[in-house]
């Protein structure tokens, strides 16, 4: 049987209201700390035009982060106070936000990870929420495509490429391990029942990577291997290991 659409914040109860604030919060913190890396940025970023992209995306990431503001307040619940029990961002994304080659990795790989799952939220049954990641996504396709973008400059110099890749092998699981969570377990299943999500973390995840895999092939970037994912202790179903095996 399909989940109910829950049309409003008063119909969202129980069980199923606090795994909705729960994902809000997880969303809402990534849009926060991702505002504060692009602001930072536009005075690490190289080029004239890279500072000014980065002063866009960061106002994008705020209008994102309002936008959340507004669903906690339909939801009765205070965003500056959900945003006080946020880690800082440095530390939230264990970043260094005055490096450009770390923010051009984060580009990459945390921003766009953040975008999968919001794919999940615009299909989700809270529609209130689904409505207003329309336009979240449309801002992401954008940053993804400048990560892209610098990718492939990146890898035109060959010393900054191996920082590039060093930085990726350190990045990539601990995004694994945090934006996506545990591959199983009864929260997933739940998500799944009620409609908060439409696929199971393990087909999120490997849709994040098989996406990314075609850039990595492109400029011959590649997957950390599967001992890096064990020692900040990312979860991999046998299926993902397969997709990191492909491309190593
Ligand atoms: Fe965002
Ligand atoms: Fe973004």
């Amino acid at each position: 049987m399909a989940a109910p659409t829950i049309r409003t914040p008063e119909e969202a109860k129980g069980d199923y209201r606090d795994m909705l604030l729960r994902l809000m919060t997880r969303q809402f913190y990534a849009e926060t700390a991702t505002a504060e890396v692009f602001g930072r940025s536009i005075s690490c970023a190289p080029t004239l035009r890279e500072r000014l992209l980065a002063a866009a995306f960061a106002e994008e990431e705020a209008d994102h982060s309002q936008r959340l503001c507004n669903l906690f307040l339909g939801l009765g619940v205070d965003p500056e106070a959900v945003f006080r029990s946020r880690p800082p961002a440095a530390q939230f994304w264990s970043l260094d936000l005055d490096n450009w080659v770390h923010v051009a990795v984060f580009n990459f790989t945390v921003d766009r990870a953040g975008s999968q799952q919001i794919m999940e939220y615009r299909d989700s049954s809270y529609q209130p929420w689904a409505e207003q990641m329309v336009a979240v996504l449309e801002d992401e396709e954008g940053h993804y495509g400048n990560g892209v973008e610098n990718l492939r400059a990146f890898a035109k110099d060959k010393a900054v490429f191996g920082e590039f890749q060093r930085l990726y092998f350190q990045m990539l699981p601990v995004t694994v391990k945090r934006a996506f969570g545990r591959p199983t377990g009864v929260d997933n299943d739940y998500c799944v029942t009620v409609g908060l999500k439409r696929h199971t973390t393990e087909q999120v995840v490997n849709r994040y990577l098989e996406e990314m895999r075609g850039y990595m092939r492109e400029v011959g970037l590649k997957f950390p291997p599967l001992k890096v994912f064990a020692e900040v202790g990312a979860e991999l179903m046998p299926s993902t290991r397969e997709i990191l095996l492909s491309n190593q």
